[in-house]
């Protein structure tokens, strides 16, 4: 389905973190001897993307997206969107248990990295191919305009992350 334009600042996200959460796979799957240091680095640069994109991507989508479509729905009725809730608190909890790892230089383990990749990319997957689709057809055009405009105000103080 078509992305209305004034979700593309989010999609452009979903895109560099699908490519982060495609990262994370492949260092936990990088051969025995060298799988230690590539979770590490690639830890250094999940974190990165998380400052640089990560936050205030979540903010668009909670104080933004999710507010405007709490107009049109309960949002604790809608199964999917409390999902997306409960994963945002989670990759946020693996944010600062890494964060943490990395500053007191203690490894980061590798089930662990594997884990949040795939809670990532289904995240990103869930909200493009199912909560977005709904969320557009319950604003509509007038009201999408109008958020887009919010979003790019948030938007436009980050540059989107390639790492
Ligand atoms: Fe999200
Ligand atoms: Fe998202």
């Amino acid at each position: 389905m078509k992305r209305h334009p004034s979700l593309h600042p989010l999609s452009q996200h979903h895109h560099f973190a699908l490519i982060q959460a495609l990262e994370m796979r492949r260092a936990t799957e990088a051969p025995a001897e060298k799988r230690a240091a590539a979770v590490q680095r690639q830890a250094g640069k999940f974190i990165r993307f998380w400052h640089k994109t990560g936050i205030v991507h979540f903010r668009e989508e909670e104080e933004v997206l999710l507010p405007e479509y709490a107009r049109h729905t309960r949002l604790d009725l809608d199964t999917e969107v409390m999902q997306i809730l409960a994963d945002h608190a989670e990759i946020r909890a693996a944010v600062s248990d890494f964060e943490r790892r990395l500053a007191d230089n203690i490894p980061v383990d590798a089930k662990e990295m594997a884990r949040i990749g795939k809670l990532l990319h289904d995240h990103v997957r869930l909200e493009e191919n199912k909560v977005f689709p709904r969320i557009e057809k319950a604003l509509g055009e007038e009201r999408l305009n109008a958020m887009g405009r919010r979003l790019t105000r948030l938007h436009s103080k980050n540059d989107v992350c390639e790492m």
